[in-house]
């Protein structure tokens, strides 16, 4: 079974927001106040594996829980634990979690027994202040250890970092040689227009292709073969023993390939991160209707999946999403 969408592109990989809540409030993220949803209103545990069931029926392989902040929601574990049972059986091939670190610590070793073998951590700088300042009130220690023990249990883990104007820009090189010497990858993302945080995208942005170009000169950089089929662009360097990533969004487009969709803590079916359109499954499932209806719903948003993104970020328009980041977890 494949799902294909109405571009014919292979839509295998589902990502799943399991909570908006994050115990940090990052600052290109979220706003300092933000109302978060009322539990009701989040899909039980049972829903999210209802939902993920039908998705897997239908041809997806790989399952990314995402928040807000995944490990804080409530039995993650026993949710990972039914998902990874799933594997031997279904479609089902891998499942992985992106992460701000906070938890890893404690969680690293019941992750790597429940079946996850990569998880990518976001961090944006590797300066305790900085990263103080950037997630409002983070410890940067707590993150650093949650690292540390998941290498020790034999995770593979990634960086995320979202490159910020005036703010880390200054840092790219410092955190190239950090992870080179941890062996862990690294992939650079552009600011995106997730709906308004306290300050304006403009000042937050800065184009991650000009940034390549700098690097390039002291890398030389070389396309790596071993792209995983997403929006991020790897490359090797006879510099570096590990590999760097580039998701540029906004100057550096990569929909022609998309193969995911996003279903938010909500239910909601995102078919693109930078479009509005989206197809509510809660309400489905709390009207008792058959997994042959959430299939054939599936298909439905599949079939009107945007062909583009419409991020835009200028002095003069800009083009926001009417979500934050925290709702479909990037
Ligand atoms: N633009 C780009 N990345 C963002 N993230 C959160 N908000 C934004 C935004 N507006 C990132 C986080 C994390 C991932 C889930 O999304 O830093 O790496
Ligand atoms: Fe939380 Fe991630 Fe948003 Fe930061 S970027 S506030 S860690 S969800």
């Amino acid at each position: 079974m494949q799902l294909i969408d109405q571009y014919l592109r292979k839509i295998n990989y589902l990502r799943v927001s399991v909570t908006d809540r994050c115990d940090l409030r990052c600052v290109y993220c979220m706003k300092e106040k933000m109302q978060f949803l009322p539990r009701k209103d989040i899909l039980t545990l049972e829903e999210i594996e209802r939902l993920c069931d039908n998705f897997i029926d239908l041809g997806v392989e790989k399952i990314r829980l995402t928040g807000g902040e995944p490990l804080i929601r409530k039995d993650i574990i026993k949710l990972i634990e039914k998902l990874n049972y799933k594997k031997d059986k279904t479609n089902l091939k891998e499942i992985t979690l992106t992460t701000n670190g906070t938890l890893l610590k404690k969680y690293a070793k019941q992750l790597k027994k429940n079946g996850i073998e990569r998880i990518n951590v976001s961090l944006d700088t590797i300066n305790p202040e900085k990263y103080n300042k950037i997630t409002r009130f983070g410890n940067i220690e707590k993150v650093f250890d949650g690292i540390n023990e998941s290498l020790d249990e034999g995770i593979n883990i990634k960086i995320n970092t979202v490159v910020i104007k005036d703010f880390n820009e200054d840092e790219i090189e410092k955190l190239i040689n950090w992870t080179d010497s941890k062996r862990i990858d690294l992939t650079f993302i552009e600011v995106m227009p997730m709906e308004e945080t306290d300050v304006s995208r403009e000042y937050q942005f800065i184009s991650l292709t000009e940034i390549f170009d700098k690097l390039n000169k002291k890398y030389n950089f070389k396309k790596s073969d071993n792209n995983t089929g997403g929006p991020a662009r790897f490359y090797n360097s006879d510099n570096l023993s590990t590999r760097i990533g580039f998701i540029s969004p906004l100057t550096n487009n990569f929909c022609a390939s998309c193969n995911r969709v996003r279903v938010s803590s909500t239910g909601k079916l995102f078919m693109c991160l930078g479009q509005n359109d989206y197809v509510d499954f809660r309400d489905i499932m709390r009207n008792d209707y058959s997994d042959n209806y959430i299939k054939e719903k599936i298909r439905f948003a599949l079939n009107i999946k945007p062909k583009k993104h419409d991020f835009m970020i200028g002095s003069k328009i800009n083009k926001y999403m009417k979500r934050h980041m925290n709702v479909t977890g990037g």
